[in-house]
């Protein structure tokens, strides 16, 4: 679809859903752009509807507190484009930006490489018992041999979802001498595979091989509890599992039960069904379980990469340029 053709604006207005200070976006723009800059308050759906009728430029929510649903989206009679400063924009209704001629812009790639990085240091601290070990000195205890404790080396690592953090996963792995397994909807050609070093399997089976199975699909309805109970019971008794993906994409009640009754050595999740993660939830009763706060990528080097991004995609719009990393096929 094309956005429609529209003329440049005497005073720009920039609204954010992000709760970036005032000064700091306008720091953002070029030197003597005139704009009004708006943060939404209250950080509600209706707080977004009231204050985006004038813009021209809408910065997504980094947090994805404020939603950009189809009701904001028709409240916006003039705006060239959605920016959204992350990877992630799963609480923006991208369709009917679309249907209305509006570009959302993510920031694809910016972190890669540090949810990779946390992927292949979640699953070797599963295996090596890091996060008990550390629990344990805490509570006076020493145990050298208290628990299974193994090395990787020779175990197989199963990579469900082999995008770009899948691939940097399966790159970062290449020293770690694993057999290193991938599921995707899609195949790369025999000459990528063997340049990765890794082998396809069928989902199945990779759950049934893999020692450590690390998850990296899109939330989407066919990955909705993609992981269910019957595919938790194809793991081994010693299998440990990372979610670095979405929350949705594992059938969490299952996977507590599952850990509950030790039928996998541990879990470590970074992203839930519900975030921020509930105080008390049983996930943080259990003893085999390492817990993030969707942290995985926000290490200050993509952050840096995140908002050189949005500024060049903001400076684009304000040049008439063609904006790059559009989501939702708005040319
Ligand atoms: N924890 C974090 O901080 C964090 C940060 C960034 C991204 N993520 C999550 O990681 C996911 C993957 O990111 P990416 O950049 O690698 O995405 P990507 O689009 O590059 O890769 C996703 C891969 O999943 C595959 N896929 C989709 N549906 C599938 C299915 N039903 N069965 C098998 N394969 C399927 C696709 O073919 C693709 O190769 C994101 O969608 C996001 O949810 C999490």
């Amino acid at each position: 679809m094309t956005a429609p053709e529209r003329q440049t604006p005497d005073r720009w207005t920039v609204v954010s859903t992000a709760p970036f200070p005032a000064e700091a976006l306008r720091r953002f723009l070029p030197e003597g752009t005139d704009a009004e800059i708006v943060v939404v308050e209250p950080r509600t759906e209706d707080g977004a509807v009231a204050a985006v009728a004038e813009a021209d430029i809408v910065i997504g929510d980094f947090t994805f507190e404020v939603p950009i649903t189809r009701r904001v989206i028709e409240a916006m009679t003039r705006c060239r484009a959605i920016l959204q400063p992350s990877a992630g924009f799963q609480q923006i209704d991208h369709v009917a930006a679309a249907e209305h001629g509006i570009p959302v812009c993510n920031c694809a790639g910016a972190n890669d490489v540090p949810v990779a990085e946390h992927t292949v240091m979640a699953g070797v601290a599963l295996m090596r018992e890091l996060a008990w070990t550390d629990r344990q000195i805490r509570a006076g205890q020493w145990p050298q041999f208290g628990r299974q404790n193994n090395e990787v080396a020779s175990r197989t690592w199963g990579i469900v979802g082999f995008g770009r953090i899948g691939r940097q996963v399966a790159q970062r792995l290449a020293g770690w001498e694993m057999t290193v397994l991938y599921h995707d909807a899609f195949r790369p050609s025999a000459e990528d595979e063997a340049a990765l070093g890794v082998e396809y399997a069928e989902l199945d089976d990779l759950l049934a091989r893999a020692d450590i199975v690390s998850l990296h699909v899109p939330l989407l309805p066919a990955t909705r509890h993609l992981i269910d109970a019957r595919r938790l019971a194809l793991l081994k008794p010693d299998a440990c599992l990372v979610n670095v993906a979405r929350g949705g994409v594992v059938d969490e009640a299952a996977l507590l039960e599952a850990l509950r009754d030790h039928r996998l050595r541990g879990a470590a999740l970074d992203v839930f069904e519900q975030e921020p993660l509930p105080a008390g939830h049983p996930f943080t009763e259990l003893d085999n379980v390492i817990l993030s706060p969707h942290t995985a990528g926000t290490v200050v080097e993509a952050q840096v990469r995140i908002l050189k991004k949005t500024k060049a995609n903001l400076d684009r719009v304000l040049t008439g340029e063609p904006l790059v990393d559009v989501v939702n096929d708005v040319g």
